[in-house]
């Protein structure tokens, strides 16, 4: 049998993600140089990847570099409105045709700017228009009439948007962004991330590979022995489940009590006898720590009246559905709108996100806490890892913000940040341990984490692919 029919025979399904089957994978997704170099031609030039957010190109002419892997892309606003990408490569003998400098801490996130008319090349002066048609050779005649418009036009990558976001495929046979999305996509949509915008957004080199980065922000489980603090007001008892490329972790219950349909995400009741103050504490507890995100202050102030504004003997029930509506009203009040999302909705769109390959997304009504990793040059032991906060503000009254780097400490992003940094380096290097047997995933809690190595070897030819362990 050769190797990819006893890939397929062997390979994951979405079905067994749903049994929660016990599986582990190789470690080679992480650790391999070789693996790092597949990515660069299986990978990364196949999937639908998130540029920025819209709001930062809202002008013709305006224009910025994505840059990942070997691939430079760049994408721009037209004169009508809509957006077009390019390889960021001039067809004449290959040079960039916007300098991208190596990513340097503090230096250059990305390369970017204003009223675009055309790219003209540094070398000999080619030069483009915003449709990526060549508008000038110096001595065509050289060629002797030879050169056709397809041999000296830019090289068109698609480019689309959902929920505020710039995406690009550099596929041309790619599937489209929607259909990419699908169902998470449709979920998250009630949440109208569209009218969000950043509230801060952060950078950094990190001591480990990007998998090994989104991974420390794919799963709950991780709270109880990382994040010991947090205990105190909430239990994080976390489910996960796959939606074909993506995935969703909910906070579960194992207490009756706490279960509703706003118990699944980030806005939900705190434990103990008193539900008014340890919601109250929760919520502030987690704002104050993640940097000031994944709530709002409106939540947090609202969450502080409940113990004036409820009696004592009020049920978590009430005392979420009291504070949630006592926020929304808030909101509204300062020109805030609440999205209607539907209960059933709500309950399953759980807490956070992971969008294939590199997207995390944790969302509320009024926020979002989001990260992107990508690769750091050819060293699999290092990553651009990026955290960044939306939020739905009152129309006007947006911070005006851009991508600061930021050392990986506490003071940079918050205790709860600087707690999962300090897993993550040294997760890749346990990993290299010639004593690791390899991972051992939770299949109810961490199922993210296996569906994110089950779509990888989709695209990987089966490489890294997870692997049952209760079968032979
Ligand atoms: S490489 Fe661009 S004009 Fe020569
Ligand atoms: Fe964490």
């Amino acid at each position: 049998m050769n190797k990819p029919e006893s890939f397929e025979s062997e390979r994951l399904t979405a079905r067994d993600m749903d049994d929660e089957v016990l599986a582990t994978y190789p470690t080679e997704a992480f650790l391999s140089r070789d693996y790092l170099e597949a990515e660069k031609k299986k990978l990364w030039p196949k999937v639908w990847q998130m540029v920025e957010r819209e709001s930062d190109l809202p002008n013709p002419g305006d224009w910025m570099t994505y840059n990942v892997a070997d691939e430079s892309v760049i994408v721009l606003r037209k004169d009508d409105g809509s957006l077009k990408a390019f390889h960021n490569v001039c067809p004449h003998r290959g040079r960039q045709l916007v300098s991208v400098p190596d990513l340097l801490p503090g230096k250059v996130h990305d390369v970017r700017g204003n009223n675009r008319k055309n790219f003209i090349c540094g070398f000999h002066g080619w030069t483009y228009d915003l449709d990526g048609n060549n508008t000038y050779i110096l001595d065509p005649q050289d060629w002797g009439g030879k050169l056709t418009p397809d041999m000296t036009c830019l090289s068109e990558v698609k480019v689309d948007t959902w929920g505020g976001y710039i995406y690009i495929n550099m596929d041309p046979d790619c599937v489209p962004l929607k259909e990419w999305m699908g169902r998470a996509g449709e979920i998250l949509d009630y949440f109208e991330l569209d009218k969000m915008r950043y509230k801060w957004r952060q950078w950094a080199i990190y001591n480990c590979n990007w998998k090994t980065a989104i991974e420390a922000f794919l799963e709950p489980y991780h709270v109880a022995g990382t994040h010991t603090q947090l205990l105190a007001y909430g239990d994080y008892y976390a489910l996960s489940k796959q939606y074909g490329l993506h995935s969703v972790s909910s906070y579960d219950t194992r207490d009756e009590k706490f279960q509703m349909s706003e118990s699944s995400g980030t806005t939900r009741a705190g434990k103990g006898d008193d539900p008014r103050r340890s919601t109250y504490e929760l919520i502030r507890e987690n704002y104050e720590t993640v940097n000031y995100t994944a709530s709002t202050e409106t939540l947090v102030k609202a969450a502080s009246r409940l113990v004036d504004e409820l009696p004592e003997t009020a049920t978590a029930q009430e005392c979420i559905a009291h504070w949630l509506k006592s926020a929304k009203a808030d909101d509204a009040a300062r020109g805030v709108t609440w999205p209607e999302v539907p209960p059933e909705i709500k309950k399953e769109s759980g807490l956070a996100w992971g969008l294939f390959p590199n997207q995390n997304i944790l969302h509320g009504e009024t926020f979002a806490l989001c990260y992107r990793v990508r690769p750091y040059g050819d060293d699999p032991n290092k990553c651009i890892f990026e955290s960044y906060a939306l939020e739905r503000f009152p129309e006007g009254e947006e911070p005006e913000t851009e991508w600061v780097y930021a050392d990986p400490t506490g003071d940079n992003w918050g205790s709860v940040l600087a707690q999962d940094f300090s897993n993550m380096e040294f997760v890749q290097k346990g990993m290299k341990s010639s004593g690791f047997r390899g991972p051992l995933p939770n299949p109810h809690q961490e199922q993210k984490v296996i569906n994110l190595h089950r779509n990888l070897a989709d695209f990987m030819e089966g490489r890294g692919a997870p692997r049952r362990l209760d079968v032979d």
